[in-house]
């Protein structure tokens, strides 16, 4: 039985193209593998930035919690169980001023917690402690970023797989969609190049 969690993170909800191909994946993966589905959408239900409750009451002691830090411990363990439970993790992420989303932003602020979701060896290396999970990480851009002059502002893709393995999560399958703002033609071969990756994906998982 394989456990899926979809993440989705589009300002443009289900019009963004990584909610697109992110749920098509997600969708796809549990026709072929079976098991079950379960979508954190963080454009209808924002986690909040991080703030004095979360920090505060992620050190304090659980009875010594006030309302306001039970409350914004309790997201964060909820986000975090999401992710303890996946076997396969699917994420959509949009390119938003040449980084992710600050929706998908504050969802790895939640989940990126000391002592729950990584740690530091005894010689002080970190040691991320989601292990055993598949991910597969849907990028969605308007401009090219995997070749030329704009490569190196792609601040988006090389940032979340740093995130995702700093907590564990190493073995990720990247799909893009980059491209879709050069006019009609360009934007409809972009979404077929990545039609052909979602495919290539789930032929690969089945
Ligand atoms: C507020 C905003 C900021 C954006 N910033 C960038 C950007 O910095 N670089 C870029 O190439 N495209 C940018 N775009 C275009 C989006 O990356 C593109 O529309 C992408 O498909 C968004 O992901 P989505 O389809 O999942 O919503 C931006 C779009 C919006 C609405």
């Amino acid at each position: 039985m394989t456990n899926i969690l979809l993440v989705t993170s589009s300002p443009r909800g289900s019009e963004g193209l990584s909610t697109r191909f992110s749920r098509e994946i997600a969708e796809g993966l549990k026709a072929r593998l079976g098991g079950s589905l379960m979508t954190r959408d963080l454009t209808s239900n924002p986690a909040p930035h991080i703030g004095q409750a979360y920090i505060q009451g992620r050190v304090a002691a659980p009875e010594k919690r006030t309302p306001e830090q039970v409350k914004a411990v309790t997201l964060a363990q909820e986000l975090v169980e999401e992710v303890k439970a996946a076997d396969v993790v699917v994420l959509g992420s949009s390119m938003i001023n040449f980084g992710p989303s600050s929706q998908l932003k504050a969802w790895f602020d939640h989940i990126t917690w000391p002592g729950v979701t990584f740690g530091y060896s005894e010689a002080g290396s970190p040691q991320g402690w989601l292990t055993g999970k598949k991910v597969y990480l849907v990028t969605a851009a308007g401009g090219v970023f995997s070749e030329g002059e704009w490569a190196a502002f792609d601040f988006q893709t090389g940032y979340l797989r740093h995130l995702l393995g700093f907590i564990g999560l190493t073995d990720v399958d990247i799909v893009s969609v980059e491209g879709t703002v050069f006019g009609p033609e360009p934007a409809k071969a972009a979404i077929a190049a990545t039609d052909a990756q979602v495919r290539a994906v789930l032929e690969k998982a089945a």
